[in-house]
C-alpha cells in the first residue's frame, strides 16, 4: 500500500506556542501516546535550546521504540552535536537541521549571502550525516524563497546526505494551488530528489495549513509535518487529525494513499494534550470537538438514525469517540464511569480514576443527570488538577461573601502536604477576592491574563467550566476547573495554574 509518513511536531513546534509548555514527565507521557497513535516520526524538541529541552528529548529518545525520534537543530555544529547526543539512545534517531533560504530572511535575519547559505547547508547536513543515519533538511520560509535558489538549496542538502527535504510554509502565506505547484516543481527539478523523501510543513496563518498539506501530498510529498489539534507557532500547524482523516475519508481523491495512524487513538491523543496543557478543545473543532458528531436539528437526527451516512462522513468510533445513549447518575458505579470514560477516549490510571470517581460522586449529589460533556469536562479538570506531588496546593475550604452594597470578601484555606494555610482578602467582586486570598497564601504574585467561564451543558444545574490564565516573570500558565459552583470552579482552575507556576519556578 502506498503510504504517507506522519511526522508529528506537537512536542517541538506545538510546544513553542504560548501556553502549551509541558514539563519533562508530561512530554514523555505525550510521546508514549504519540507512539501508540502510530506516528512515523516524532520531533521531541530542540535539544540545543536549553538543558531542560535536552533532557526531555533524551528522555523521549530513551523511552520510545516504535516511532523515529527527531531533534531540531539550526545549521550549526553545536546544535547538531546536542541533537546527536540527545537522540543517541533512540531506536530510530533522526537529526533535523534547518536554515532560512528566502532573501528576506538571509538579508534581515541571518545577514548572509546565498552562497554562504549553501555553504552552511552543505557543512551542516554532511556533519549531521556523520553523526546520524537519518538527516532531514528544512529550508525555512521555503514558500517565499526564489524557486531556483530553493532547488539549489535542496540539491546541496541531498548531495551532502539529506534523506528528507522539508518544504515549510513558515508564515502560512501559501495557497493550496501555489503550494501544490511548489512541491511539484521541487519533485521535477531538484537533481537527486529520488534519493530523498519530500515533506511538507504548513502553518495556519490563513487557515490553509491542512489544505496546503493535502495539496502537497497530491503533488508528490510523502511526509507531512503536523501537530495534534494543530497547535504550534502563532495560528499553529496543520492538524494531524484533519490531515489523517482527510486522507482516509477521501482516499479516492488522494490516489489511495494511506497512513499508519491508528485513527481510533486520535480522540485519546487530543484529550491527553488538552489535559496536560489545560487548553480546551473547541467544541466545533473538526474531528475531535465535542460537537463534531453531534446532530442537533431534527432533520439531521432523523437522517442519522435511519442511516448514519446521511450526515456522517466518518464514524465517531473511527476516531476513538463512541456514542451511546448512556446517562450516568448518582447510582452509577465506578465500572460504568470507567467504561464510559474509555469510550470517550480517557484511559485513566488507577489513582486518577479514583480521583475522577470521587469528583463524579460529589457532582452526582448536586446534578441529576450527568452527560458526556459533563464527564469530559470533569475528567479533564480533575486529571490536570491531580498530581502525585505533595508540594502542590489543594483547596480545603472557602467562604465568600458578596453583595451590591458591600465589598466582596473571601476566606480560603489551602493544604499543601500536611500544612493547612488560611487567609482572607477583599476585592471588587467574589472571584477577585478569592484570587487575592490565594495569592496571599502562596506568597507569590501573579497577573491574571485571562478568565473565562462557560456552562458545560444547557440546563439550570449545568456545570460551570472555568479557564484561567495567569503569568509571572517566567511565563504563562493555564488552569481549568469545573464545578456546579462557579466560585469553587474558579478557585480550582486557579490552583491548577498556580501549581504549574510553582513547578516552573523550581
Ligand atoms: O515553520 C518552520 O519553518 C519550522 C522549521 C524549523 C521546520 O518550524
Ligand atoms: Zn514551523
Amino acid at each position: 500500500m502506498k503510504t504517507v509518513q506522519i511526522f508529528d511536531t506537537t512536542l517541538r513546534d506545538g510546544e513553542q506556542a504560548p501556553g502549551y509548555s509541558m514539563n519533562n514527565d508530561e512530554k514523555v507521557r505525550m510521546a508514549l501516546q504519540l507512539e501508540t497513535l502510530g506516528v512515523d516520526v516524532m520531533e521531541a524538541g530542540f535539544a540545543a535550546a536549553s538543558p531542560g529541552d535536552f533532557k526531555s528529548v533524551k528522555a523521549i529518545a530513551d523511552t520510545v521504540k516504535a516511532s523515529s525520534v527527531c531533534s531540531l537543530s539550526r545549521a550549526l555544529e553545536k546544535d547538531i552535536e546536542a541533537s546527536a547526543a540527545a537522540i543517541g539512545g533512540a531506536a530510530r534517531p533522526r537529526i533535523h537541521t534547518f536554515i532560512a533560504t528566502s532573501d528576506l530572511h538571509l538579508k534581515y535575519k541571518l545577514r548572509i549571502s546565498r552562497a554562504d547559505c549553501l555553504r552552511q547547508i552543505r557543512h551542516a547536513v554532511s556533519y549531521a550525516r556523520k553523526l546520524c543515519g537519518e538527516v532531514e533538511f528544512s529550508a525555512e520560509d521555503a514558500s517565499r524563497t526564489d524557486i531556483d535558489f530553493l532547488c539549489k538549496a535542496f540539491e546541496t542538502a541531498i548531495a551532502a546526505g539529506a534523506t528528507v527535504v522539508n518544504i515549510p510554509d513558515t508564515v502560512g502565506y501559501s495557497t493550496p494551488d501555489e503550494f501544490g505547484t511548489l512541491v511539484a516543481t521541487v519533485m521535477n527539478r531538484v537533481k537527486g530528489i529520488g534519493n530523498a523523501t519530500v515533506s511538507t510543513h504548513c502553518h495556519d496563518d490563513l487557515g490553509l495549513a491542512v489544505a496546503n498539506s493535502l495539496a502537497g501530498i497530491r503533488a508528490g510529498a510523502r511526509q507531512v509535518e503536523c501537530t495534534i489539534c494543530g497547535i504550534g507557532e502563532r495560528a499553529g500547524n496543520a492538524a494531524l487529525e484533519e490531515v489523517v482523516m482527510g486522507l482516509r475519508t477521501r482516499r479516492d481523491a488522494y490516489g489511495g494513499l494511506a497512513t499508519r495512524i491508528r485513527t481510533e487513538e486520535i480522540a485519546r491523543s487530543a484529550h491527553l494534550l488538552s489535559t496536560i496543557t489545560g487548553v480546551r478543545i473547541a467544541p466545533g473543532k473538526a474531528i475531535i470537538g465535542a460537537n463534531a458528531f453531534a446532530h442537533e436539528s431534527g432533520i439531521h437526527q432523523h437522517g442519522v438514525m435511519s442511516k448514519a451516512e446521511t450526515y456522517e462522513i466518518m464514524t465517531p468510533a473511527s476516531v476513538g469517540m463512541k456514542q451511546t445513549e448512556l446517562v450516568l447518575g448518582k447510582h452509577s458505579g465506578q465500572h460504568a464511569l470507567e467504561t464510559r470514560l474509555k469510550d470517550l477516549g480517557y484511559d485513566l490510571d488507577e489513582g486518577r480514576m479514583a480521583d475522577v470517581f470521587a469528583a463524579f460522586k460529589a457532582l452526582a449529589d448536586r446534578k441529576k443527570q450527568i452527560t458526556d460533556r459533563d464527564l469530559a469536562a470533569l475528567a479533564e479538570s480533575r486529571v490536570a488538577a491531580r498530581s502525585a506531588n505533595a508540594k502542590e496546593w489543594k483547596l480545603d475550604s472557602f467562604v465568600v461573601n458578596s453583595g451590591n452594597h458591600m465589598s466582596a470578601t473571601a476566606q480560603i484555606a489551602l493544604v499543601r502536604g500536611k500544612r493547612r494555610v488560611q487567609d482572607a482578602a477583599m476585592g471588587t467582586g467574589p472571584i477577585y477576592a478569592a484570587f487575592r486570598a490565594v495569592e496571599k497564601i502562596i506568597r507569590h504574585r501573579f497577573t491574571l491574563e485571562d478568565y473565562r467561564i462557560e456552562a458545560v451543558t444547557e440546563r439550570r444545574d449545568a456545570l460551570g467550566e472555568v479557564l484561567v490564565k495567569i503569568s509571572d516573570a517566567r511565563g504563562t500558565y493555564r488552569g481549568r476547573g469545573v464545578s456546579t459552583d462557579v466560585i469553587e470552579g474558579s478557585i480550582l482552575a486557579l490552583l491548577v495554574a498556580v501549581n504549574r507556576m510553582m513547578e516552573a519556578r523550581k
